[in-house]
């Protein structure tokens, strides 16, 4: 699944660096991506949209450390954010706020403050109050709120109900039936432009042909706001392509956008995407360190130093990432279940793989560039792991390992 990683000298190496390496240098677990790997996945959009009006809108939610949003921003990416920390983040990477999005249906006051300030792109718009806020909340500032309402198509993406967001009974956008309503208020709105629309209906999607439905029926509705003279700008059809954790087939990019783009042709809005795991899920792993190897009745358990609080994904979605063994011994292989420290039965990375380890050795855990790190937690008064971003021969460390002291320092106890 990653397309820079292959076997060296002293076993798998990122690039041309042996993780072994990175591990002995910056301890375990850490996350390790991969630079080329990332710049590849950001090509094949540039490409498929050459030629183009169209604008790249890395979704930060799914990998937001300091360093991958730097490297999106050199690569002229925009940026879609969910909040206020994310805006924050994407101005102290260097990324335009000319070129971010911001989606999610609770943004705060607040937050809709500091982006009227910093000059975003656009507001993906979910519901009528928060239109009405932001109408006011523009008035207050003295300026105009640049808008898209995002609807909810009502399609069936096809892939995990969590992560499907596009069906009416979903939290997400505003009902499609009610869309032309709202625009005409909207346009009525003394401190609202209208710019575009969009929708995004959901995340590892394998075929293109759920978008291509939604997109068609957001065209509908494009051209019905035109026909009253409402014209918009830009089509944001959010993000979701899905990526290959195990057998699954993704589309390529080009596939994922030709019957897309086939239904754009000869319109001239600009063409925004909001994908965040085709960019950088395969661009990252998860490297861990085996402490015992726990043989049982039924079934054997390879305890690492990596657990739920740093890949969450497994435990969550019941996801599959693959695990291999950075420098297979000459062993038998065993199939292990692949578990953290943390006290509960959830706390799997992987159900019964085969590995050829002894204890001490290293673990990868691939596919893990997206929602890895992004969704860790401190349970268990567990450290976050490091990052690091590999470039060629050299690895920079993006994120420090946190200390312990760092947990708990915002604490204190009762006078
Ligand atoms: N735009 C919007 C409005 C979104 O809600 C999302 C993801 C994206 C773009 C990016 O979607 P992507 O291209 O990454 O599929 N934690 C889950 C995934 C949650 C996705 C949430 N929304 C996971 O680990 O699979």
């Amino acid at each position: 699944p990653i397309p820079t990683l292959r076997p060296g000298p002293d076993g798998l190496q990122i690039e041309d660096v042996p993780l072994a390496a990175i591990a002995e240098r910056f301890g375990t677990p850490i996350y390790v991506y991969s630079r080329q790997a990332l710049e590849q996945a950001f090509d094949a959009y540039r490409h498929a949209l050459a030629g183009r009006r169209a604008l790249v809108c890395y979704a930060v939610k799914a990998n937001s450390n300091l360093g991958v949003l730097a490297m999106f921003a050199k690569l002229g990416a925009g940026f879609d954010i969910v909040s206020g920390g994310e805006l924050s983040r994407v101005l102290a990477a260097g990324g335009d706020p000319g070129k971010v999005v911001f989606s999610g249906v609770g943004k705060s006051g607040a937050e809709m403050r500091e982006a009227l300030a910093a000059g975003i792109r656009c507001f993906n718009v979910e519901s009528e109050a928060e239109l009405e806020r932001l109408d006011m909340l523009a008035g207050e500032l003295g300026t105009r709120a640049p808008i898209a309402l995002r609807v909810n198509p009502d399609v069936d993406p096809k892939t995990h109900p969590y992560i499907s967001t596009g069906l009416k009974n979903n939290k997400f956008g505003v009902a499609f039936d009610t869309a032309l309503a709202l625009y005409r208020r909207a346009a009525g709105m003394a401190n609202v432009r209208i710019s575009g629309i969009a929708c995004h209906i959901g995340s590892q999607l394998l075929d293109s042909g759920p978008i291509a439905e939604a997109a068609e029926k957001v065209l509908g509705l494009v051209d019905e706001l035109a026909a009253e003279g409402i014209h918009l700008d830009h089509i944001d059809l959010g993000g979701g392509l899905g990526i290959r954790y195990r057998d699954e087939a993704p589309p390529s990019v080009a596939a994922y956008l030709a019957p897309l783009l086939r239904l754009l042709d000869g319109r001239s809005e600009e063409l925004c995407f909001e994908p965040g795991r085709s960019l950088i899920g395969n661009a990252g792993l998860l490297l861990t360190r085996v402490e015992y190897l726990k043989p049982g009745a039924e079934r054997n358990f390879a305890i690492v130093d990596a657990a739920m609080n740093d890949l969450a994904r497994p435990a969550l979605y019941d996801a599959y990432h693959e695990a291999v063994a950075v420098a297979p011994r000459d062993v038998p292989e065993c199939n292990y279940e692949i578990v953290g420290p943390i006290c509960e039965s959830g706390d799997f990375l992987a159900h019964d793989r085969p590995l050829a380890v002894a204890a001490g050795d290293l673990v990868a855990l691939l596919s893990a560039g997206a929602y890895g790190m992004a969704m860790s937690s401190n349970y268990n008064t567990r450290p976050r792991a490091a990052e690091v971003i590999v470039d060629g021969p050299r690895t920079h460390l993006v994120r420090q390992r946190e200390t312990v002291e760092s947990l708990y320092a915002l604490e204190s106890p009762l006078p």
